[in-house]
């Protein structure tokens, strides 16, 4: 077999990134979910349902969920904005919209799009959320400007992400994720893959410089907390 010569998704930028990463989640397409509950400990589906409650989504709200990939977030969205909210996600690889296409109720909108180039009028949202994409956007500024840009006045934004765990246990933790992971790649033959996520991770913001990211792109009263020994942050903020 001929070694692959593609670049590796972590050493790549901009452009070469958007398609790397759009590449990458379409092979793990399949298993990302189950992946996703074995790496978590099942704990995502609860930190979704928190992301929703902080930002005080209710009946009638009309949500985007960027990055959407197999749709969780819509899932747990529906709780809080009932049969009157709309729904929408948006991303921009197929095959994860296709796993999403299977869990989100009838009348949610699944959009094939960019999340650096948003295909919405200004001011059309209540909320925006985002699962574990901000990490993986060619251009998080540019990112952030268009959620602000569809957000209504007053709107709210919240993202959860990996985050590089601090304190007496980050190095233990750290060790665990950079071991852990990779081998559960290994295991459902995705090795890059899950080489990604911590390498990722590593390259990704601070929890602070991401606040920081957040206000500098127009957010207010930002806040984060974070979850699973300081692995996962939870930021939110408001449109002024
Ligand atoms: C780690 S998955 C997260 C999926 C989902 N939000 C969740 O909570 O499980 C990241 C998703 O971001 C999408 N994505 C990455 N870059 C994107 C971009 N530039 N535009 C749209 N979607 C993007 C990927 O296709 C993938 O489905």
């Amino acid at each position: 077999m001929t070694p692959s010569t593609k670049t590796p998704p972590w050493k790549t930028q901009g452009d070469e990134k958007r398609e790397a990463v759009r590449d990458m989640f379409a092979e793990i397409a399949p298993t990302y979910d189950l992946a996703n509950s074995i790496m978590s400990a099942k704990g995502h589906h609860r930190w979704r349902n928190e992301a929703c409650a902080l930002i005080g989504l209710k009946r009638g709200d009309s949500v985007l969920d960027l990055c959407c990939g197999t749709g969780d977030f819509l899932v747990s969205a529906e709780r809080y904005v009932g049969d009157s909210g709309q729904l929408i996600g948006l991303d921009y690889c197929a095959p994860m919209l296709e796993v999403a296409a299977g869990k989100v109720r009838p009348g949610t909108q699944l959009t094939l799009g960019d999340a650096t180039f948003l295909p919405f009028e200004s001011e059309r949202f209540d909320a925006v959320t985002v699962g574990w994409g901000l990490r993986n956007v060619p251009d998080l500024n540019r990112t952030l400007a268009e959620v602000v840009r569809v957000l209504k006045p007053g709107g709210k934004f919240v993202c959860i992400d990996m985050s590089q765990p601090a304190g007496p246990l980050g190095p233990l933790s750290r060790w665990a994720y950079h071991v852990m992971v990779p081998l559960l790649g290994r295991i459902l033959r995705q090795p890059e893959a899950y080489a990604y996520l911590p390498k990722s991770t590593e390259q990704f913001l601070s929890r602070d410089d991401l606040k920081r990211a957040f206000e500098l792109a127009g957010f207010s009263e930002v806040q984060y907390k974070t979850r699973f020994f300081g692995n996962i942050a939870i930021h939110w903020g408001v449109k002024l």
